[in-house]
């Protein structure tokens, strides 16, 4: 199993959960922690407890779109001050970090909320990953694609004490990819993930001629297969500009070891497992490693700082 580091941090492996998927209460947190994952993230938390949106709102297994996951939950969650207490429990049992995910339902002010009040319970969590890549609050923008409020965010997390990452959503332009980059590297972030799901993507059941989820005219988040070729472009578009000063997360379509063998190259310190967790179970953390394990030595590699970054172009 492949250690890693993050955030200063030391992770047991390089392979953990992503936010989102079966991480909301405790009895789903435990399993986490008592699995090969090499951190415990917790499910994006809002200012207040929410209810998400209107089921069905989650294709895990579906003949529609195999090996991938369509996600409108609106994130369910149980609030920043019960997140804030399933973490202080998580940590009681396990030396993995404890990785604490918040959204906001509303303005900026409420991220500003939740980070002064991580400021005082910092006993209780490892790392912070300010999620600002969320498609489907309902009337709500995703922050990212907002760079001025991107940047606003970002520069407003100066003052707090414990290690911030951000989930990014995926980009697509050059552009976006330069600003953003540029953003960073001026702040204290010390991590990327990327990438989210791909918002705004519809599935159809043409048998019933209906959406096959429920909220948003049918619309969500798309994970899975069909995106990893997008998150390796988002790792390897920012790995070039960050220049190894801010760690990066690879997200996205991460099924095999071959895959996150492919986040390695292109420049991921850590990957993270949304949709193989969802459709496999908890076992996939083990399996993934098993084979990282193997491709790793196949290729001759001790460690995963000597292969990050270093995929080779054609001539
Ligand atoms: C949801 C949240 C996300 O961050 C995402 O990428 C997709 C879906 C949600 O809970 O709806």
């Amino acid at each position: 199993m492949f250690r890693t580091q993050l955030a200063g941090l030391t992770l047991p492996s390089y392979i953990y959960n992503a936010s989102g998927i079966n991480n909301q209460v405790l009895p789903q947190l435990r399993k986490i922690a008592d699995s090969a994952s090499g951190a415990v993230t917790l499910k994006s938390a809002s200012k207040i407890k929410w209810k998400g949106n209107d089921t069905p709102n989650y294709l895990v297994k579906s003949k529609f779109i195999p090996g991938c996951t369509l996600n409108c939950m609106g994130i369910p969650n149980e609030g920043i001050e019960a997140t804030i207490e399933f973490s202080r429990e998580i940590k009681k049992t396990t030396t993995k970090p404890a990785i604490i995910s918040i959204f906001s339902l509303g303005g900026m002010q409420d991220y500003y909320d939740m980070m002064d009040l991580l400021e005082v319970n910092q006993d209780a969590f490892d790392i912070l990953e300010i999620n600002v890549s969320c498609p489907n609050i309902p009337g709500k923008p995703l922050l990212a694609y907002d760079m001025d409020a991107l940047e606003e965010l970002v520069k407003n997390t100066f003052k707090y004490t414990f290690p911030i990452g951000l989930k990014l959503p995926p980009y697509f332009d050059i552009s976006q990819f330069d600003r953003v980059s540029k953003i960073i590297l001026n702040s204290k972030i010390q991590f990327i993930s990327c990438s989210n799901t791909i918002g705004g993507c519809l599935v159809i059941d043409a048998d019933k001629e209906t959406t096959a989820i429920k909220p948003k005219n049918g619309m969500g988040g798309l994970g899975g297969d069909y995106i990893k070729p997008l998150a390796l472009g988002n790792v390897w578009n920012f790995w070039q500009r960050l220049q190894g000063k801010v760690a990066i997360v690879g997200v996205g379509g991460i099924r095999t070891g071959t895959d996150a063998f492919e986040f390695i190259l292109a420049g991921a310190d850590a990957v993270q497992i949304g949709t193989t967790w969802a459709q496999e179970g908890i076992g996939a953390f083990q399996r993934i490693s098993d084979e990282l394990d193997q491709i790793m030595a196949e290729h001759g590699y001790a460690e995963v700082s000597s292969a990050r970054g270093k995929l080779k172009l054609l001539e």
